[in-house]
C-alpha cells in the first residue's frame, strides 16, 4: 500500500529497502559495546550543561597561526595530497624515533620500527588483532581506559583486570595470578597519568611488571598519550625496563596537538610491526598523508612544540588546582581527591558513608547541570563504582568552579534522598 502512494519514485524504493530481510551483525561486531563517554558526550554537547565528561585539553589557549600556514602549505603541495607508505611518512617516523629515544631512560629507538597510525586508538586496535584470538586472556588494569575495552571486545578476549592502587598496577596481584596458572598474551595498561584515574605507575612497579612479562613471555603494551601533561617528571616509559621483543609503546599528537589530525604512533619490535602494517593495508591503506605531514612541518622547527607544550601544561595546572580546590571547598569529607599530578583527570571518589554509587548520581547532577563519567564505565563487568572521573583541562576558572557547586548540589540532594530513593 504505501508503495501505490508514494508520491515519488524514491520514496518507493526507499520503502522497498526497508521492507527486505536484513543479515545479522556479525558476532564481533554485536560484541563492542558503545562508549558511555560518548553517549555521555551526545547528551550533553547541545545543552548548557557544564561538562566535566569529556577529555579535551585546551587546545584552544594555545592555538596559533602556525598549524594553519603548515595546514595550507601542505594542501598545496600535490605529493602531499598522493597516497603514501603504509608505515608512514618517513621524516615524521624519524622524528618519533629521537623523541622516544630522548625521553626513555637511554634507551634508543629505531625509525624502522615506528609505525604512523591514526591516533593511538587505532594502535590499540592494531596491536589486539595481532595477538589475541578469542578465549586468549589480556591484563588490563581496572580501572583501563574505555577505548582499549572496545577494541579488546571484536576479539573475543578474556580480559582480566588487575587493581590499580596509588602505585599503578598492583604487579604482585597480577604475579599471584600468574602462579596461579593465568596465562595472558598481553597486558594493556597507560601507566602514566591514567585515564581515567591520573595515577602514575612507580619505578618499583614498572621493573616489577617487566620482570613478569620476561618470564612469563606476554607483550606489554605502554599506551602513553599523556607524558608530555606532566606537572612533574614521571619514571620512563615502561621500555626502559622491558625486554625489547615484549615491548609495545604507543603515542600521540592527540593531547598537545590537534586530536583532529588523528595522528598516533606505535613502536615495537620488528616481529609484531610487521604484521601491524599488514592488519593497517587491510584497514585504511595508510595514514592521511595529509595530517602526517602538517604534524611533521610543525613538530620539526626546534622548541616550538615544547613551547606549546609548556603553555599547556601550565594551564591545565592552574585548572587542576582551581577544580581541586572548589570540589574539596564544596564537598569536603564527602568526595576523596588526590591532588592531580598530570594528563587531564581528576578522580573523585564518594565517601562510603553515603552509600552513593556514581551511576546513582549522575542523572541528579544532569538536572543541576553537571556531567561527569562514572567510574563503571571503566571497569570490564557490572559492578557498581563510586568513584567519577572529572576532567579538568577543559572549561575555564568561573565554569570549573560553577561545575564543583553543581556537583555538590547533586551530592548534597542524594544524601538527603538516602539509598531508598535512589
Ligand atoms: C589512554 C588513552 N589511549 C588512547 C587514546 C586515544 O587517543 P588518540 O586520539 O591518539 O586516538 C586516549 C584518548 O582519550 C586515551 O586516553
Amino acid at each position: 500500500l504505501a508503495l501505490v502512494d508514494a508520491a515519488d519514485g524514491a520514496d518507493a524504493v526507499r520503502v522497498l529497502t526497508s521492507l527486505a530481510p536484513r543479515p545479522p551483525l556479525s558476532q564481533a561486531a554485536a560484541r563492542v559495546p558503545s562508549s558511555a563517554i560518548r553517549d555521555l558526550l551526545a547528551l550533553t554537547g547541545s545543552s548548557d550543561v557544564l561538562s566535566l565528561a569529556g577529555g579535551l585539553p585546551a587546545l584552544g589557549h594555545v592555538h596559533d597561526p602556525v598549524l594553519a600556514t603548515a595546514a595550507a602549505r601542505v594542501v598545496d603541495d600535490a605529493e602531499a595530497v598522493q597516497y603514501g607508505t603504509t608505515e608512514g611518512w618517513p621524516p615524521l617516523r624519524r622524528w618519533i624515533a629521537r623523541r622516544l629515544s630522548n625521553g626513555s631512560g637511554g634507551v634508543a629507538a629505531a625509525a624502522d620500527d615506528v609505525r604512523v597510525t591514526h591516533g593511538s586508538q587505532q594502535a590499540i586496535d592494531l596491536v589486539v588483532r595481532a595477538l589475541v584470538d578469542p578465549g586468549d586472556v589480556v591484563v588490563v588494569e581496572r580501572p583501563t581506559y574505555l577505548g582499549a575495552v572496545q577494541a579488546l571486545a571484536p576479539a573475543a578476549a578474556r580480559v582480566h583486570a588487575v587493581p590499580v592502587d596509588a602505585d599503578g598496577l598492583d604487579t604482585h596481584l597480577l604475579a599471584d595470578a600468574l602462579r596461579a596458572g593465568l596465562r595472558p598474551r598481553l597486558c594493556y595498561l597507560a601507566p602514566t597519568f591514567q585515564n581515567p584515574s591520573g595515577v602514575v605507575m612507580s619505578a618499583e612497579r614498572r621493573a616489577h611488571l617487566a620482570e613478569l612479562a620476561s618470564h612469563h613471555g606476554f607483550v606489554v603494551v605502554d599506551d602513553d598519550p599523556y607524558r608530555d601533561l606532566a606537572f612533574s617528571p614521571p619514571p620512563p616509559p615502561l621500555r626502559a625496563w622491558l625486554d625489547p621483543e615484549l615491548s609495545v609503546t604507543l603515542g600521540t599528537f592527540s593531547k598537545v596537538l590537534a586530536p583532529g589530525l588523528r595522528v598516533g604512533w606505535v613502536h615495537g619490535p620488528p616481529w609484531l610491526v610487521a604484521a601491524l602494517t599488514r592488519l593497517k593495508q587491510a584497514t585504511d591503506l595508510h595514514t592521511s598523508t595529509v595530517a602526517q605531514r602538517i604534524v611533521a612541518e610543525v613538530v620539526t622547527p626546534p622548541d616550538w612544540l615544547d613551547g606549546r607544550i609548556g603553555r599547556l601544561v601550565a594551564l591545565h595546572r592552574h585548572r587542576a588546582a582551581v577544580l581541586t580546590g572548589a570540589l574539596r571547598d564544596r564537598l569536603d569529607g564527602r568526595l576523596h581527591l588526590a591532588d592531580a599530578r598530570g594528563g587531564m583527570f581528576l578522580w573523585g571518589r564518594l565517601d562510603d558513608d553515603l552509600g552513593l554509587d556514581a551511576d546513582a548520581l549522575l542523572p541528579g547532577a544532569l538536572a543541576r547541570g553537571v556531567a561527569f563519567v562514572p567510574g563503571a564505565a571503566f571497569a570490564c563487568d557490572d559492578a557498581p563504582s563510586s568513584h567519577l572521573r572529572l576532567c579538568f583541562a577543559t572549561l575555564d576558572d568561573d565554569r570549573l568552579t560553577e561545575a564543583a557547586h553543581r556537583l555538590a548540589g547533586a551530592v548534597a540532594d542524594a544524601a538527603r534522598a538516602g539509598p531508598g530513593a535512589r
